[in-house]
């Protein structure tokens, strides 16, 4: 039996994810800024679907509006298909198809998931075998945040983001997103970061961060919540401000832009909290959608 029959196409599921803690520290030579974060893995997922081929061609469809995809050389998926070929020395090609959940551009990490789970389908199809360190190492090579995305669960990341350690997390985290059509440019919105911020020279995540992840503590955890990057983006779109301000006043423990923006997460204290404030959101003319955290990485399903 040949590989294509034994494995006509591989499925993997690859989870969006929060910064429920994000400082941000200089500017370095390659452009990048020294971060000090806090992810946390939320069960809001990307699928993706690798079929044998002789070329390589994507193709991306699901709930949200993915026009703004790009489908070429340019996409983070394609890009980490052929880096994994490239560097395991393999001559063929892959068909992707993406089912998409992750707002697009939207500060949760969504091509980066697809990075990841392009990785981890590929690495299955092809029966390369790499290790997970060796799929770390291409995930950090393809952006700061596709080898958090590969790994899941809640992580402490250093260095651009990508330098992780995994942390403690007890029980389960009840999040409200609220998704923004008008999605934002991450470069764009740390340029907006340099144009006003004091960086500290060596960012830290606080030990509240990391007791109130430990304790399971939504109260704890909401007192902690920080983006560094959310008054630059909020001066870019002062309209998301209206946003965060109804979601506290209806029930949040507390809001946050999550990443770049523009997407918001609301923590609440439980599944039941997180539903009725889904509802008032949406009687206010926004989408939101409940989702629940730590969930696992990318993985075959
Ligand atoms: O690595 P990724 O493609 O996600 O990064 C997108 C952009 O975000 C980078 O080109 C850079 O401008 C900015 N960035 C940064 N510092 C980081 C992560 C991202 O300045 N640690």
């Amino acid at each position: 039996m040949t590989l294509v029959e034994e494995f006509p196409e591989i499925r993997v599921r690859a989870p969006a994810k929060i910064n429920v803690f994000l400082a941000v520290g200089p500017r370095a030579d390659d452009g990048y800024h020294e971060l000090a974060t806090a992810f946390q893995a939320v069960s809001l997922f990307e699928d993706v679907i690798a079929s044998h081929d002789d070329g390589f061609s994507l193709s991306v469809s699901g709930p949200i509006d993915s026009s703004g995809v790009p489908t070429d050389e340019r996409n983070l998926a394609l890009r980490a298909a052929r880096l994994l070929a490239e560097h395991a020395g393999y001559g063929g090609g892959v068909r992707i198809d993406i089912r998409k959940e992750v707002p697009v551009a939207g500060g949760m990490g969504g091509g980066s998931a697809d990075a990841a789970a392009a990785l981890v389908a590929c690495d299955a199809l092809w029966g390369t075998g790499l290790s997970t360190r060796e799929l770390q190492g291409l995930a950090a090579r393809l952006g700061a945040d596709v080898p958090f995305t590969l790994m899941g669960g809640t992580a402490i990341g250093t260095g651009r983001g990508d330098a992780l350690n995994p942390a403690l997390a007890r029980g389960r985290f009840d999040w409200v997103i609220v998704p923004n059509a008008l999605g934002m440019s991450t470069p764009d919105v740390y340029r907006e970061f340099d144009r006003q911020a004091e960086s500290p020279a060596a960012p830290q995540v606080p030990t509240e961060v990391l007791h109130a992840l430990r304790a399971g503590d939504a109260r704890m955890l909401a007192e902690a919540l920080h983006n560094d990057l959310q008054a630059p983006a909020l001066r870019m779109r002062p309209d998301l401000a209206d946003v965060l301000e109804f979601g506290e006043t209806n029930g949040a423990l507390a809001g946050i832009v999550s990443g770049s923006g523009p997407t918001l997460a609301f923590l609440a204290e439980s599944r039941i909290e997180a539903r009725s404030l889904q509802q008032s959101l949406e009687r206010a003319g926004h989408e939101a959608l409940t989702v629940y955290g730590p969930v696992h990485g990318a993985r075959i399903v």
